[in-house]
């Protein structure tokens, strides 16, 4: 039987309009009229929906000749290049995976650590004691300079950092809904994703070349790459490190700069948990605001705040997979040919399994409560299963220094109304603008005064 189909839509578009608008909210509503699976239609395709720990975990465990990830992300070939991740056979994209493994290590984490926090402080310096920021620019610059560095190295942040920048706003313009169904058609976005690449690779490929003739090691993913050996003991081509390195920095860059965005602007909107937040930094990072990795670790309300910010807002509202061979769920199946999906942003608003989903409250996820883990794939802002992001310690490490700095350093409060998502781009932030006003505080670490207050 096929899954219950989802009423309304038009003849020949289908829910378009209503899933462009907001597709969070048309998930929801066939979860509230059908369940856990229904399907809906798009102009071209039927897309089967499936929401709840159950559903999301049929998804994320279907093999890849089930459920194809290959299939749907085609249209970043041409961004990370040939013969490497989504334009590889799925053993294959593992084994390059694999490569990347010892960049993500503790050892490697413990340096992030340190680059993590000289890049905040620095970017801060030029401040002064009062002012404005549009905090997702903020967090966009930051992001990019903090994985240029550990990612391809200090050479090239410190000779090209504004102008990777660029080039990586480019690469990221090629990534639209034409793209999904073609992505080689000749549109000048396409023709600027491509210039961009040609750049990009010519930059990495220099430092490359220059590490090669100093024989000088970094410590990052670059030198990671550039160590790895494959299965018959040869060195990686400057082509698939290259293209590793796009990957990853695509998959984590933009993603980390919106988590971190909707992070401080969901703690600095209910204010109440601020001092839980702030009281931490001082008794777990001190007077001089120490980072290292075990300090990091034990930021336990910040993580949670995190977290919270990755249930309300996860970046990546929806997964999709190409159903290759028919897919079985519940009694139902979905046919061949078809798109299958999971919303990480609608199922994180199901009541049964995060308490009243539509509050604040970074507590569900402590010692008592632990609301994600009552359910297998229940919080899954990173995804689930095989393609499990690979890089959320490191994204989360991230978030945490970079809120530990600026929390130390400054007061912070929003303008204006409170931010909504814009479903207008893949990685889904808060609506612009979305401008923060701060104030230096005196000392460097928080103060007691700075501690009043008690959360509800
Ligand atoms: C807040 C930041 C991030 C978010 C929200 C995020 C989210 C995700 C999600 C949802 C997936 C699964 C996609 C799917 O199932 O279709 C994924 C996969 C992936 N992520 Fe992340 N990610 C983040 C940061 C990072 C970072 C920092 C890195 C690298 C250092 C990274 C590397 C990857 C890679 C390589 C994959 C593909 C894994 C595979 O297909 O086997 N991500 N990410």
């Amino acid at each position: 039987m096929r899954p219950p189909a989802l009423g309304g839509g038009l003849p020949g578009l289908g829910h378009v309009l209503e899933f462009r608008r907001n597709p969070v909210a048309l998930v929801l509503r066939g979860h509230r009229e059908l369940g856990e699976i229904f399907d809906f239609r798009l102009p071209g395709a039927r897309v089967t929906a499936l929401v709840g720990p159950a559903a999301q975990t049929a998804f994320f465990n279907a093999s890849e000749d089930v459920l194809s990830a290959r299939e749907v992300y085609q249209f970043t070939v041409p961004i990370f290049g040939n013969g490497v991740v989504y334009d590889v056979p799925p053993a294959e994209l593992d084994v390059q995976m694999r490569y990347l493994f010892p960049a993500l290590r503790d050892e490697r984490l413990r340096r992030y650590a340190h680059v993590m926090r000289e890049e905040t402080e620095t970017y801060v310096e030029s401040w002064g004691d009062a002012g404005e920021i549009d905090l997702p620019a903020v967090m966009n610059e930051l992001t990019v300079f903090i994985a240029t560095r550990c990612l391809v190295g200090d050479e090239l942040r410190q000779r090209i950092s504004r102008e990777f920048a660029h080039l990586f706003h480019d690469l990221e313009g090629g990534i639209n809904l034409v793209a999904f169904f073609n992505p080689y058609l000749p549109l000048p976005a396409f023709r600027r994703r491509d210039r961009a690449r040609t750049r990009i690779a010519e930059l990495i490929g220099t430092v490359i070349a220059e590490r090669r003739a100093r024989g000088t090691a970094g410590e990052d993913f670059l030198e990671t790459l550039m160590s790895a050996r494959d299965a018959a003991g040869l060195a990686l081509s400057d082509e698939t490190i290259v293209g590793l390195l796009l990957a990853v920095i695509f998959a984590g860059q933009h993603t980390s700069a919106v988590m971190a965005t909707w992070t401080g602007v969901l703690l600095h909107r209910h204010r109440d948990w601020l001092p839980a937040v702030l009281a931490e930094q001082r008794e777990v990072l001190g007077e001089e605001g120490r980072v290292s990795l075990e300090a990091l670790r034990r930021l336990v309300a910040l993580e949670r705040c995190i977290k919270e910010a990755e249930r309300m807002h996860p970046p990546l509202v929806l997964l999709m997979r190409r159903i290759a061979r028919d897919f079985e769920h519940a009694g139902y199946v979905a046919p061949a040919g078809g798109l299958a999906l999971v919303s990480p942003a609608a199922s994180h608003r199901v009541a049964d399994v995060f308490a009243d989903p539509d509050r604040y409250d970074p507590d569900r996820f402590g010692p008592e409560r632990q609301e994600d883990h009552r359910t297998k794939n229940a919080l899954i802002g990173f995804g689930g299963g095989h393609h499990r992001c690979i890089g959320t310690t490191f994204a989360q490490q991230q978030i945490k220094v970079i809120w530990s700095v600026l929390l130390q350093r400054f007061e912070l409060e929003p303008i204006g109304p409170d931010a909504a998502p814009d479903y207008s781009t893949l990685v889904v932030g808060p609506r612009l603008p979305c401008r923060m006003r701060y104030r230096r505080r005196r000392r460097a670490t928080v103060t007691a005064p700075d501690l009043a207050g008690a959360r509800p």
